[in-house]
């Protein structure tokens, strides 16, 4: 019988946190089935970053003690979600002379290479590193090595992306992890590269595609081409500020303009130019829509038609590609990837989203679901949850564990380097 392992992910949303527990197989990686799965509202978090690590780590109390309740086999190993814009990408480089002068290059060699290449001084910056990305090997001056191991040469180069965050966003995830009674090993994995995981193939990142992530108080961009990261960010707007927008064009409460984002919210269905020539496919009837006010003790009404709603709604999302098309552009790949645009996150259920990401990128389009976890197929907001439980395929992992003292004492924290 194959050897099983029980793992928990923990999505800590600025809306949402969610908590998945599967059983994996421990030699394929395979996640055969799924144990505990639940959703509670967030609380402590801004623009995916904790801010009140007591008030996020009740919740998380809440949910492990549902879990526990449940009689859920003992989970070996927790993967948590780190978000928000202090997660950057930071350019480095790595040289070492091969050991063997003109002999093979081995795996001490490549070893080598990494920690040269992440022995940047972050020391004043309060950051720390969570993964490194290789852009470019370069053996004896000749580029475009997809992997040096085994080949001959005698001075080997690395070019490699470090993705950094402030260290005071990584001691806020130990400690609400801690609150919330969890007090086991943990890995930490920036959301978007759960997202990569549970929803891009390695096909996909081999032609070049960008991932896009909508949340409610971020959205983020991973872009790949012959399977390495390009760029990558993490911007402090998402779904709630079309949600805020609405409630201050339409004069009411945010949570009756996110009730009217989600029942009558759309993007436009054909794309921005129809609606600068006037001739926009939404209807300008109106929809009426009545709210008591308990304090008031009263009933308001709200007018407005679909065409004033989507102007709003549409205005918003166009901000936030326009963020991201020059992270794109950054890179040159503007309207160049062949894997086209994948959208995640809840901000991606707006219907017409996927037309206008088509639009604006000039790329195909799609809403990325969780593949491989049973199920869950069905939500790209789960993209995240989904992608921490499982094991990247194609990136082979090197451990480097730190304990972090003063947060708690069986705490430790995982750090993974993703070495293709
Ligand atoms: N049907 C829908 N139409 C439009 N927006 C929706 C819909 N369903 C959910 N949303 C929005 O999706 C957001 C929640 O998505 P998600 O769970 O991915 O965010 P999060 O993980 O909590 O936030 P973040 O990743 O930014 O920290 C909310 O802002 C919500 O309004
Ligand atoms: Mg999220």
């Amino acid at each position: 019988m194959a050897k099983t392992q029980v793992v928990t992910g923990i999505d800590i949303g600025t809306s949402i946190i969610k908590i998945i527990t599967a059983r994996k197989d421990v030699e394929t990686g395979k996640i055969i089935d799924i144990l505990f799965f639940r959703t509670i509202d967030s609380s402590g978090v801004q623009k995916g970053r904790i801010k009140n690590t007591q008030e996020t780590g009740k919740k998380i109390a809440e949910l492990f003690s549902d879990m526990q309740k449940e009689k859920i086999p003992k989970t070996s190993e927790f993967f948590v979600s780190i978000n928000g814009n202090k997660l950057e990408l930071i350019n480095t480089k790595g040289l070492i002379n091969v050991s063997q002068a003109g002999g093979k290059i081995s795996q001490e060699d490549i070893e080598r290479i990494y920690q040269g290449a992440k022995a940047v001084n972050l020391q004043s910056t309060n950051k720390e590193i969570l993964s490194t990305f290789p852009k470019e090997w370069i053996l004896d001056g000749e580029r475009e090595i997809k992997d040096p191991l085994g080949l001959r040469g005698t001075r080997l180069e690395l070019e490699a992306f470090l993705l950094s965050v402030l260290s005071s966003d990584t001691e806020s995830v130990m400690e609400a992890i801690n609150q919330g009674g969890i007090d086991s090993e943990i890995t930490i994995v920036p959301a978007i590269l759960a997202d990569t995981r549970s929803v891009l193939d390695s096909s996909k990142k081999e032609l070049g595609v960008a991932l896009i992530s909508i949340g409610a108080g971020t959205s983020s961009v991973a872009v790949f081409e012959e399977g390495n990261l390009l760029n990558l960010a993490v911007f402090p707007i998402g779904s709630t500020n079309i949600t805020n927008d609405i409630a201050i064009g339409f004069k009411t409460e945010i949570e009756i303009a996110e009730k009217i984002k989600k029942e009558y919210g759309t993007c436009s269905k054909m794309g921005t130019k129809k609606i600068e020539m006037d001739i926009s496919p939404f209807s300008e009837e109106k929809i009426q829509i009545e709210t008591s006010n308990k304090k008031a003790k009263n009933k308001n009404v709200i007018v407005f038609s679909e065409k004033e709603l989507n102007k709003i709604i549409e205005a918003r999302v166009c901000e936030i590609f326009d963020l991201i098309d020059k992270e794109i552009k950054k890179v040159s790949k503007q309207g160049l990837l062949p894997g086209g645009i994948v959208l995640v996150g809840g901000g991606a259920k707006l219907p017409g989203i996927v037309e206008l990401a088509k639009k604006e990128f000039n790329l195909p389009c799609r809403i990325g679901y969780p593949k491989n976890v049973p199920g869950m197929e069905k939500d790209c907001s789960f993209s995240t949850v989904c992608g921490l439980i499982m094991d990247d395929t194609e990136e082979s992992t090197e451990g480097e564990v730190s304990s972090k003292e003063g947060i708690g004492k069986k705490i430790m924290k995982v750090f993974k380097d993703f070495i293709p």
